[in-house]
């Protein structure tokens, strides 16, 4: 199997550019079944998760071609409704695809969704939706059948802020006949490139980015061109490893405004954070502050940056705390940065991470997407050899991580490792 293996203590100094956003990619993805012809998307990462949802379109009949970051997506003979191939359980975002289904052809079945491992992670928002907007909901053995003879718009309030749900809403209220309105919506920059997406295929979907959004359904949706927004969480990733690793990097393809709540917290850890017209420069000596940190909706702090955010506060001069609101069950990367000598204690949603005088390498086990990018930003600071296993969690969201950490300096290298035996073979 392979793993990643980081020969921490190097500095990092150079510049990463940052590729298409993964959570604003894949919803895009499931709403070109919305449109009548081809759709081009653009700045398309190389993931896993991409292929999965990729190969679950192919499953239904849609022709899906590659060329290079480009995408061209065809959806007009999609013969199928029911999503139901064994991938469809690896990944929570293959649940998107329901809305786009339900809205085009008032019928679709799913596989109960995967996805990263942390907490319980229910759909019950989105199918209060489907069910606002008329459609008759059966579950069965693991999977969910939705039906509507006709959708109808609706005033919807959701009951937290989830983004999955605002986004499978969007996309079955755009072909509803009337008016929908959703409250209490996620505001996160991906549900503004979805809708940006939706209006380019002729969609009426207003107040995106706000907690309020309305769409207007109309009759049919076409095909278009698109360039997906800069990932976010991937820039932060490298802008917390760059300040672990301590250097100079700048990070360059990002939109400065997604990063307030992150650029903000390494400010305060006492790392100088400027802000250029091509990017966002990071200077770090790798002498840090401890902060504290609560992970919340958009404009929060990003939950999908608490890992890393932990793993660089292993090393800071003091206590932090961080709380995670948005998941149960999202520190188990806790254990994994204990075997590199991190003091860090759990209760409930709280994590109190202490000042230890050594981080040292270890082999530890990607449990998640970001708990596997908090070990690979550990391993950059550890003294000695840091191997991660399982790194198939890793490729579910980094395009090129081991290169673009290479070119800046940092010892790191994929290695194909005989379980079994422990021998390494070159990978
Ligand atoms: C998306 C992101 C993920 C990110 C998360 C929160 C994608 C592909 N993934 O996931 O990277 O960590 O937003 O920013 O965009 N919930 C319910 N019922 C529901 C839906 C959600 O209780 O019907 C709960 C979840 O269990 C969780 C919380 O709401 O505790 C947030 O989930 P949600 O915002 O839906 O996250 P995802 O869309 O799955």
């Amino acid at each position: 199997m392979e793993r990643i293996v980081i020969q921490g203590g190097k500095r990092l100094n150079g510049k990463i550019s940052i590729d298409g956003a993964k959570n604003a990619v894949l919803p895009i993805i499931a709403a070109t079944i919305l449109a009548k012809g081809s759709s081009q998307i653009h700045e398309v990462p190389y993931l896993a998760d991409v292929n999965t949802i990729c190969s679950m379109l192919s499953s239904i009949g849609a022709v899906v071609e590659r060329r290079n970051k480009q995408l061209i997506i065809n959806t007009n003979l999609v013969n199928t409704t029911e999503a139901t191939s064994e991938n469809a359980g690896e990944m929570r975002a293959s649940f998107l695809l329901m809305g786009p289904l339900l809205a085009r052809y008032g019928k679709a079945k799913m596989l109960l969704p995967g996805g990263c491992a942390i907490g319980s992670r229910p759909v019950d928002l989105h199918l209060k939706g489907f069910a606002a907007l008329g459609a008759e909901i059966v579950m069965e053995h693991g999977s969910i059948a939705a039906h509507a003879e006709k959708l109808v718009g609706a005033r919807i309030y959701l009951d937290f802020p989830s983004v999955g749900a605002t986004e499978n809403l969007m996309m079955a209220a755009s072909m509803a006949e009337g008016q929908t309105i959703l409250e209490n919506v996620a505001e996160e920059p991906e549900i503004v490139d979805l809708a940006n997406f939706l209006n380019n295929m002729g969609a009426r979907v207003s107040g995106a980015g706000t907690n309020l959004i309305k769409v207007t359904g109309v009759p049919e949706l076409k095909g278009c061109n698109h360039v997906v927004i800069p990932d976010r969480i991937e820039a932060g990733t490298y802008m917390a490893a760059a300040a672990a690793a301590g250097g100079e990097v700048l990070i360059e393809n990002v939109i400065i405004d997604h990063l307030k709540p992150v650029v903000a917290k390494l400010r305060e850890a006492g790392v100088v954070v400027e802000e250029e017209a091509d990017g966002i420069r990071i200077k770090s000596d790798g002498i840090l502050q401890p902060v504290d940190i609560k992970t919340m909706p958009y404009p929060g702090f990003p939950t999908d940056m608490q890992a890393q955010m932990m793993a660089l506060l292993m090393r800071a001069e003091g206590t932090s705390v961080i709380s995670e609101t948005v998941f149960e069950n999202r520190f188990m990367h806790v254990d994994e940065l204990k075997k590199m000598g991190a003091n860090i204690s759990t209760e409930g949603h709280t994590a109190v991470v202490q000042q230890v005088e050594r981080i040292t390498g270890a082999v530890v086990k990607a449990t998640d997407l970001r708990a596997g990018a908090a070990l690979v930003i550990a391993g950059l600071m550890a003294e000695g050899v840091t191997e991660i296993k399982e790194i198939k969690h890793i490729k579910r969201g980094y395009d090129g991580l081991v290169e673009k950490l290479s070119s800046v300096g940092a010892d790191i290298r994929i290695v194909e490792r005989d379980d079994e035996s422990g021998a390494e073979r070159i990978a």
